[in-house]
């Protein structure tokens, strides 16, 4: 892979749009190799679309020429399918920290006002009836085209996969809603059939598996209680709270997937949570160019050979429209 610090005509990145006096934004020049930062300026509006182009047109041809593009994705690109993030400005710990503890193993497991107020959540949550949007659609066209290696995501809502991506190349860090598992015995199941429990009124369902060599002559079911032994363990969905390790095979296939990159794209994302932000410095470390695509400004702005600041869903379709590439159509359903 060719390094690409410093090196090439990279050229003003617009960094955030933060209103200062009708309508200026700030803009970033990227960092040099070793740098401590970018450096700063504030454009005036006539300038700002120039450029948004100008990064545009250089971050397009960096796709067009790159074979092994990783996508790092965060809550960002989600949120124009209806689903909140965490820190945006309408997110859902910005507008209610105490929505946080629900994120958070120790107290899941040990609170039971947490766990009821996480299934209420779960039960109501936009992700069951989300679909992707056209941030989504401009990864699945990089696929397509022979672009794209792989998608790595923080997101835990399967709007990739439904996108249309080959399954085998999402790889979801922080695990999936769609599943359910027991932290007792680590049984896992559709999320459906949980939430249908709680639809039905448990508040706080538990296991309903069979613990392991039990041979029951009835089936579990509704009528368990009066039946035989079952796990009861805290059932939890199939994702990773604060506090819990993620799954090394899949930390590992990512770091690998980003250390054979040309292009790493981290996209939506706050880049705050680790060890998923760490895989930003790799890339840059491992030789592939870094571009940053997001509204606000991100902790790795500096590590970045180009910023874009925008609405994901316009930007990433612009960007592989830039490529020469068409988006697919949307997917059914
Ligand atoms: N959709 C999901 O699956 C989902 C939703 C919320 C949280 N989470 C989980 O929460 C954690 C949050 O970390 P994170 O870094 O992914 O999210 P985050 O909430 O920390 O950051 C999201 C970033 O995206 C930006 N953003 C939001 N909408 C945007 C848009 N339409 N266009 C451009 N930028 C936009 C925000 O400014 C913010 O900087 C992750 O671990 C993730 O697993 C997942
Ligand atoms: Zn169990």
């Amino acid at each position: 892979m060719e390094g690409s610090a410093g090196a090439g005509p990279v050229s003003l990145s617009l960094g955030w749009v933060a209103p200062r006096d009708a309508g200026w934004v700030g803009v970033a020049a990227p960092a040099a190799e070793g740098a401590a930062g970018a450096g700063w300026a504030w454009l005036p509006p006539a300038w700002q679309a120039r450029a948004v182009e100008r990064d545009v047109a250089e971050v397009s041809t960096w796709l067009s020429e790159a074979h092994q593009v990783v996508a790092l994705t965060g809550a960002g690109i989600s949120t124009g399918s209806g689903i909140p993030d965490y820190r945006g400005p309408n997110g859902l710990w910005t507008k209610d920290p105490r929505a946080a503890r629900t994120s958070s193993l120790s107290h899941y497991l040990a609170d039971g006002e947490v766990r009821r107020l996480a299934w209420r959540n779960r039960l109501s949550s936009p992700v069951w009836g989300a679909v992707p949007n056209p941030g989504h659609a401009a990864l699945v066209a990089l696929e397509r085209a022979g672009h794209l290696s792989a998608v790595v995501t923080q997101n835990v809502d399967e709007l990739h996969q439904r996108a249309g991506h080959d399954p085998a190349r999402v790889l979801e860090l922080h695990g999936t809603m769609f599943w359910s598992r027991c932290w007792s015995c680590g049984d896992r199941r559709p999320m459906a059939e949980a939430l249908a429990r709680v639809r039905d009124g448990e508040e706080d369902p538990r296991c309903a598996a069979e613990p392991a060599g039990f041979r029951a002559e009835a089936p579990l079911g509704p009528d368990r209680a009066g039946g035989g032994p079952y796990c009861g363990g805290v059932l939890r969905s199939d994702t990773i709270s604060f506090g819990q390790a993620l799954d090394p095979a899949v930390l590992g296939a990512a770091q690998e997937v980003v250390r054979e990159a040309d292009l790493v794209v981290a996209i939506g994302s706050s880049l705050t949570v680790q060890p998923a932000a760490g895989l930003v410095p790799l890339a840059r470390r491992s030789g592939a160019r870094v571009v940053i695509v997001n509204a606000a400004p991100t902790r790795l702005d500096a590590v970045a050979d180009a910023v874009v600041s925008g609405e994901i869903s316009v930007v990433l379709p612009a960007l592989v429209a830039g490529a020469g590439l068409t988006l697919p159509a949307p997917a059914a359903g």
